[in-house]
């Protein structure tokens, strides 16, 4: 009941959002980036079409949504990114914000890879000059792609832009929460939205669109037995919305202490699905064109997801559509913003952790992270063995190392350290829409329940079948490899001493029955 809380909120000296708008807009540009357009669309299309929207919203109203207001929760009330807020919570959970950090900050070096390549794909796009040949183009052309192993011949047609998302980066976290990265947002969102719609409009007007529809939405039911299929839900909703990566803990730490937490998780929550489902619906138009144009079922179109279906299947389109580099020109703008708010949210965790860990200013802090992450996406990214390097790092991080961060998150908070009725009466009394027990089954049990049986199924398939006939020394490094990577890591920071932090005058707000430390 937000009248019924205490009035005085205990002074501090953290940077917030200007309101709760700017807090809105920042979160739906974390959540809403190159997963909503080239992961979704795919995803849903191989995963039983319309029949995957079910799992979807089982997925999301589960996992997603109860998660992301726990991430809300924990960083609001304990005000730190996400190593600290943990911390405060209960020292021992300090090495789980550890875990989600590390993890976002191995996301943050490929994700900055393939906002370079549509910054370069933006400029392609007016003189459509990926040609005929638009999978040779991108493979070979531009990516200049090895064998599997680890190349250090730098491309530059990669470099170059990569330099470039990195400078930018560089620039708007120096500028701080509210002068960088909330103006960016408030600025890009709703060019974003515009530009999206302008684009779902004229995908719908062409010629074939409606078979495309049909191809997208027509359910395959029996999808819906395929634990796969939940797999690929879940791990969507999460990618998606965000969650369990530290960086939600962290966007929430910055909200005013009087701020209406849930009914903002709400509106983000829904905004991002929207924009999901609008990219599926203006991806798929438009690959009915493109299957009309080659007097093809869409079925028989090949390169319907991941990098291939923006970078490959997308300029063939454009290439054949009257007024396509326009098209292009807008799509790959689209990519462009709609990653790079994503990718600053990604630094702004990892930035503002090292800051509070090692006692740095805001500057020195978001420079140093900005560039040991741009020299790392440096070596392994603009090299020839940058596409096959990401795919492996992405299935790791995303389908097992954020999986397991959630799973850990639900358990040690409910069960272990018996905080979920704390942060549901936090929750509720900064907000107007009030959770009851239901968020605390959802949390503490369906979501974990879920969670650990698609765990199970994916870790015996990897180990059982290895990852896409790649090596085994290959997919240890890369894929494995990134997960005890993140593990030694967290381990190690978490034993490093805090510097210059006193935290005894700390005290959480609203003052509730309080946990015993
Ligand atoms: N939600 C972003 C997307 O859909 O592309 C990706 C992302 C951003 C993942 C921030 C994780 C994160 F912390």
């Amino acid at each position: 009941m937000a009248e019924t809380t205490p009035a005085r909120v205990a002074p501090e000296n953290r940077e917030t959002w200007t309101g709760n708008t700017g807090f809105i807009l920042a979160a739906i540009g974390s959540a809403v980036g190159l997963g909503n357009i080239w992961r979704f669309p795919g995803v849903a299309y191989e995963s039983g079409g319309g029949a995957f929207l079910i799992p979807y919203l089982v997925a999301l109203l589960t996992a997603g949504i109860p998660i992301l207001f726990l991430d809300y929760a924990i960083g609001h009330r304990y005000r730190g990114a996400a190593p600290l807020a943990y911390r405060r919570m209960k020292k021992k959970a300090e090495a789980l914000g550890w875990f989600q950090i590390m993890l976002s900050f191995i996301i943050s070096v490929y994700y900055a890879a393939v906002i370079a390549w549509a910054l370069s794909y933006f400029v392609f796009a007016f003189d459509l000059r990926w040609g005929e040949d638009t999978a040779g183009f991108f493979v070979g052309e531009y990516l200049q792609v090895s064998d599997p192993g680890v190349s250090t011949t730098i491309v530059s047609s990669v470099a170059i832009p990569l330099a470039v998302v990195w400078i930018a980066v560089l620039v708007v976290l120096a500028l701080g929460v509210a002068k960088g990265v909330e103006k960016v947002n408030v600025i890009g969102i709703p060019l974003l939205g515009i530009a999206f719609a302008g684009l779902v409009i004229r995908a719908l007007t062409l010629p074939g669109a409606m078979d495309g529809l049909n191809a997208f939405f027509t359910p395959d039911w029996g999808a819906l037995l395929d634990l796969d299929v939940w797999i690929a839900a879940y791990s969507q909703i999460f990618f998606s919305l965000s969650i369990a990566f530290g960086i939600m803990v962290t966007y929430a730490s910055y909200q005013r202490r009087k701020a209406n937490m849930t009914s903002s998780g709400l509106v983000v929550a829904f905004a991002n699905s929207s924009f999901e489902l609008l990219a599926g619906i203006g991806v798929f138009a438009t690959l009915g064109f493109l299957a009309f144009r080659q007097s093809v079922q869409i079925d028989e179109l090949e390169g319907l997801t991941g990098p291939i279906l923006s970078f490959v299947t997308f300029p063939a389109v454009i290439s054949e559509m009257p007024g396509g580099n326009i098209f292009g020109a807008v799509f790959f703008a689209s990519l462009v913003i709609a990653g790079f708010t994503s990718l600053i949210s990604i630094l702004l965790g990892v930035a503002a952790t090292v800051q509070e860990k090692f006692g740095l200013s805001w500057r020195v802090s978001a420079i140093s992270v900005s560039a040991v992450c741009a020299l790392i996406s440096f070596s392994l990214f603009s090299t020839t063995s940058g596409l096959l390097a990401l795919d492996t790092v992405d299935q790791f991080a995303n389908n097992v190392g954020i999986v397991l961060s959630a799973i850990v998150m639900s358990v040690l908070v409910v069960w272990v350290f018996r905080r979920g009725q704390l942060l549901r009466s936090h929750l509720n009394a900064v907000s107007t829409f009030h959770l009851g027990n239901w968020w605390l089954a959802l949390v503490g049990i369906v979501a974990p329940v879920f969670l650990v049986i698609m765990l199970v199924q994916k870790l015996i398939t990897l180990v059982s079948e290895g990852y896409e006939g790649l090596p085994g020394w290959y997919v240890g490094i890369f894929g494995w490899g990134t997960l005890a990577f993140a593990l030694v890591m967290s381990a190690i920071l978490t034993a490093l001493p805090w510097k210059d932090r006193d935290d005894s005058a700390f005290r959480p707000w609203p003052e509730l029955e309080e946990e015993n430390r």
